[in-house]
């Protein structure tokens, strides 16, 4: 299966300022865990061993976030706080690396900083800012597909047609059960430019062959080097597919987004669902009788 996982977290998250001047977005909390804990969680569910984050100036609370914590966990045990302790301790097995993209010059070029660590594998790349609901099987079944056809998988979303200029936009072949073959790749088109309304959402299963055309590939859209234009080098290349999701994604990147997260993780959460639904309900009664 795929063992190495790549999460690009050099962004300036410009979308969250100020939270984000000095922060890293990632280590923003939906509830009580950072957004790239999610993407971490998703990605050793599928059986990732080793995960590499892409981090640049002000993300260095990353990297202390998953190193062990030995004066936290030596008072939590004098304490006798099992739970909290396994709650710290949860992700210690896990191997990290970290490799500095040495400035935010676009998503393509983070992922061309793993290619020394991820060389010769399919491999993940998980957008943090993106979070799929817990319980949702979406790399599970890209994993599946990937190393069925051993071919590049993107995730897809059906987007509003207003939308598509926030996501890469596919043009392919509908295979059924959810699988489009995909014959080309457009970054944040025009909506009467848009060839469908399937955009590209944050989980990828990639192949090596994508690092040759990174290396060469002029900056597009933005000035950056876009992970969109790479893919639709290698789609003129190989087959490259299309994984549709149908289940509930979080744009946590985006002010609104990261609230919507807060708010329905919160009332999935079993010790906070009750008090904060209460709050709610107060709330709005409140909100609608003015
Ligand atoms: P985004 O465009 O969503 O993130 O990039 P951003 O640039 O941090 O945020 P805004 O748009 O300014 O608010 C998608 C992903 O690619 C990473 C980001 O960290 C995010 O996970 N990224 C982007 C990099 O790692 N390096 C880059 O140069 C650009």
């Amino acid at each position: 299966m795929i063992k190495k996982a790549v999460f690009p977290a050099a962004g300036l998250g410009t979308r969250f300022l100020p939270a984000t001047k000095a922060s890293p977005k990632e280590m923003l909390p939906l509830v009580d865990k950072p957004l790239i804990q999610y993407a971490v969680e998703e990605a050793t569910g599928c059986g990732c061993e080793e995960l590499i984050i892409i981090t640049g100036k002000q993300k260095r609370a990353i990297e202390d976030h998953f190193d062990s914590a030995f004066e936290l966990e030596d008072a939590l045990v004098k304490k006798g706080k099992k739970e909290l302790l396994e709650m710290v301790r949860k992700l210690n097995h896990i191997n990290f690396a970290y490799i500095r993209q040495r400035a935010p010059l676009g998503l393509g070029h983070a992922i061309l900083c793993a290619k020394p660590f991820v060389d010769g594998d399919l491999f993940a790349v998980l957008l943090s800012d993106d979070v799929i609901s817990p319980g949702e099987t979406l790399l599970s079944g890209m994993i599946k597909l990937a190393t069925e056809k051993q071919a590049p998988v993107v995730a897809l979303e059906t987007v509003d047609e207003k939308e598509v200029e926030k996501y890469g936009i596919i043009k392919g072949e509908d295979e059924g059960g959810g699988i489009y073959r995909i014959n080309a790749l457009v970054e944040k088109p025009k909506p009467k430019d848009a060839p469908s309304r399937l955009g590209v959402i944050g989980r990828y299963i990639l192949t090596p062959d994508i690092f040759d055309i990174l290396e060469t590939l002029a900056p597009g859209k933005g000035g950056e080097v876009q992970l969109t234009d790479a893919l639709n080098q290698l789609a003129a290349k190989r087959p490259v597919y299309g994984y549709l999701f149908k289940g509930k994604r979080y744009d946590a990147g985006d002010k609104l987004g990261f609230l919507e997260a807060t708010v329905e993780l919160a009332l999935k959460d079993s010790a906070l669902s009750a008090g904060f639904r209460e709050f709610l309900i107060g709330l709005m009664k409140n909100e609608l009788s003015h």
